[in-house]
């Protein structure tokens, strides 16, 4: 039985994934299940798909503490004025579970994920979180 808790594991999440390749084919996978889901394609029908890969690569690689630095846009940025409601973000985050899913991480490994990219839900979200004020 093992005693490992948050810490678990060597080395960086971006190590623990698999780095550079493994993060670069989350990326694909993960885009192929957002650009499949009717509720969320719209928002990237005039989107640089090529660049949004590459800069999400980068993201992702930074985020996952790896050897990255991220060049794109801020992210409030990039996201603003899209029209983001907070559905919309977790549908995003319900795909990225299910990618995750199929690299061999702990389910703590996916959650500190998940955790770190939440830190940008309100740099993303824009509309309709329901939250007034
Ligand atoms: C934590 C969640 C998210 C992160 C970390 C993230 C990250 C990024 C990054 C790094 C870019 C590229 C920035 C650049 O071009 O310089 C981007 C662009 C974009 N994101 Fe997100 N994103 C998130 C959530 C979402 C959600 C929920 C949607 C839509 C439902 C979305 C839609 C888009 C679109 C359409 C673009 C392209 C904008 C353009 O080309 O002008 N993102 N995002």
């Amino acid at each position: 039985m093992s005693t490992t808790s948050h810490s678990e594991g060597q080395g960086s999440l971006f190590d623990r994934i698999g780095g550079a390749k493994a993060v670069r084919s989350l990326v694909e996978d993960f885009y192929a299940l957002v650009l499949a889901d009717p509720s969320l394609a719209h928002f990237f029908a005039h989107a640089d798909m090529n660049k949004l890969r590459r800069m999400q690569y980068e993201m992702f690689a930074a985020a996952l503490g790896g050897p990255v630095k991220y060049t794109g846009r801020p992210i409030v940025h990039a996201h603003h004025g899209l029209n983001i409601a907070l559905v919309d973000y977790q549908r995003f985050v319900q795909h990225l579970f299910d990618t995750l899913a199929k690299f061999p991480l702990s389910e703590q490994d996916c959650y500190d994920i998940i955790s770190r990219l939440n830190l940008y839900t309100n740099d993303v979200v824009s509309a309709g979180t329901g939250i007034v004020g």
